[in-house]
């Protein structure tokens, strides 16, 4: 299978979105932050995953002002947190968002978590901001196929992506079949499993067959079975480790390996479960 770094997917709205992203969650000091999106830019990562959770907006857009990059050569995604769900909550967790963003346009607006109660007065607000151009293309986040049926019921716009916690540990493979059948493209969180599945045998062993490190083989499997990544590092020697998978490729049996090492364990909350949380 040939990939590349710079390979993308034309989502269902018709839109072209980088395969492989840079998470930002958790980054926050300012300076650790501004190293981390110079290598990840100077790598040539495009596409850059916040959230207004991850209160680092304002500090995403400070970078793209002085980063000499052009608007269309980066792609943003951001997201409304729980408490900022509902029709007019929505609207205005965008502008917000936007202002510290600096950006006439967001490329890709997430629901981040199924809410139930305000289910769909979020994603009628969500297709308002796209119906006026504000923003790309929209998407959700921790939708199971039950979220989905539900939503479709009453959509005018089709969801473009699902983020979705997805590692070795917990490949969501049924979710990722239901995705395929609906063109929705189906992107990792926690691709690595926020470090957790680095120390299994398996990686180990395969890392010394390809001579590569076990990050690189979990992204690399990843990909191969055609789904959108964004890990997240502030190590700068990470962060080129993890953009450096573009020279190898894992056999059927490596694969399989692989798909061997499904738990089932999660690393964060089930999302009806967050929902019942969602207060926060
Ligand atoms: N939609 C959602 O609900 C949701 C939830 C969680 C995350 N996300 C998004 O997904 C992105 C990635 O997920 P994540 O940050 O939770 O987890 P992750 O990318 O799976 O893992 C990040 C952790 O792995 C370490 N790491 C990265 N590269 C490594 C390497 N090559 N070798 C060893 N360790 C390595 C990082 O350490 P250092 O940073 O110290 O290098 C960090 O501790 C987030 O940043 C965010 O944008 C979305």
């Amino acid at each position: 299978m040939t990939l590349s770094f710079s390979d993308t997917y034309r989502l269902n709205n018709g839109i072209e979105m980088p395969k492989h992203g840079f998470g930002v969650y958790k980054l926050t000091d300012e300076k650790r932050m501004r190293t981390a999106l110079e290598t990840a830019a100077e790598v040539g990562y495009r596409l850059f995953d916040t959230a207004s959770f991850y209160h680092n907006e304002k500090q995403l857009g400070d970078f793209f002002q002085s980063s000499g990059l052009n608007r269309n050569d980066f792609f943003v995604t951001t997201k409304m947190w729980n408490n900022e769900q509902g029709y007019d909550e929505t609207l205005r967790a965008f502008e917000q968002s936007q202002k510290k963003l600096q950006l006439d346009q967001v490329d890709l607006y997430l629901v981040h978590w199924p809410k139930q109660d305000t289910f769909f007065e979020t994603w009628r607000a969500v297709e308002k901001l796209y119906d006026e151009g504000l923003v790309r293309a929209i998407g959700v986040s921790n939708f199971e196929a039950h979220h989905l049926d539900r939503l479709r019921k009453n959509a005018n716009v089709l969801p473009v992506i699902d983020q979705v916690e997805t590692h070795p540990y917990f490949p969501n493979h049924l979710l990722h079949r239901y995705l395929e059948e609906l063109h929705i493209v189906h992107q990792a969180w926690s691709p690595l499993g926020r470090g957790s599945v680095l120390k299994e045998p398996t990686l180990i062993n395969l890392g010394q067959k390809h001579g590569k490190t076990p990050a690189q083989i979990v992204l690399r499997w990843h990909l191969q079975n055609d789904i959108s990544i964004i890990p997240k590092s502030e190590t700068p020697a990470r962060i080129k480790e993890n953009a450096a998978i573009y020279d190898f490729a894992l056999d059927d049996k490596d694969m399989h390996q692989l798909d061997r090492l499904n738990t089932g364990e999660r690393v964060s909350h089930a999302p009806d479960v967050m929902y019942i949380r969602s207060e926060v």
